[in-house]
């Protein structure tokens, strides 16, 4: 039977999108909110929000808030800022630049100093491998097996992404949210 508004629970989850300039993390946000995708680029200064609203399950309603994190904030002092309350992350790195998977371990480094869950266990995130539409240019002999990285590196999980064909993207920001919902 069809629940009443009152029978409803709304949840709102503040989730960080980080990795190195230039990755994708804004075009792949704008795919998942929008449903658009542009070659041009036009770095993020600071921080950006999106908002998408997703009937979760019959009695959740999820206001997903997306923290677009400019890459150069790698070298900013803004972060432990933008970090507070977050309740996951999406780390990005583009699968056809080396330095951008090296500097991975960074920003998880960075997030997992600067903010955690109440109960102190680090926030659920995921590893994206952005921009597989481009796999012939891309690193895959030069990484070590992604999924083992990932297990490794204590993230909830991991997926080659391309924004500009709109792949695997619903299926990582999913398992992004059922590792949250079920991490309290
Ligand atoms: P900063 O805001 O500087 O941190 O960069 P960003 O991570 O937000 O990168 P952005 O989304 O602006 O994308 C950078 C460039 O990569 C743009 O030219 C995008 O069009 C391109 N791009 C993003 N995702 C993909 C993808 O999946 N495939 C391809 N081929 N290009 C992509
Ligand atoms: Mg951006």
């Amino acid at each position: 039977f069809p629940l009443t508004h009152a029978m409803q629970q709304e949840r709102l989850l503040k989730v960080l999108v980080i990795g190195d300039l230039g990755v994708g993390k804004t075009s792949i946000i704008k795919r998942y909110v929008h449903q658009v995708f542009s070659q041009h680029y036009r770095a993020t200064i600071g921080v950006d929000f999106a908002l998408k609203v997703l009937n979760w399950d019959y009695k959740t309603v999820v206001r997903l808030q997306l923290w677009d994190i400019a890459g150069q904030e790698r070298y900013g002092n803004m972060t432990r800022v933008y970090y507070r309350e977050a309740v996951g992350a999406i780390v990005v790195f583009d699968m056809t630049r080396l330095s951008t998977f090296q500097a991975v371990l960074k920003w998880k480094r960075d997030l997992d100093s600067k903010v955690t869950l109440s109960n102190g266990r680090p926030v659920p995130t995921v590893l994206l491998a952005n921009k597989s539409d481009q796999r012939q240019h891309g690193l895959c002999p030069k990484l070590p097996k992604l999924d083992n990285f990932s297990q490794d590196h204590g993230f909830v999980g991991c997926f080659e992404t391309s924004a500009k064909d709109n792949t695997n993207i619903d299926s990582a920001i999913t398992c992004l949210i059922k590792a949250i919902m079920s991490a309290e």
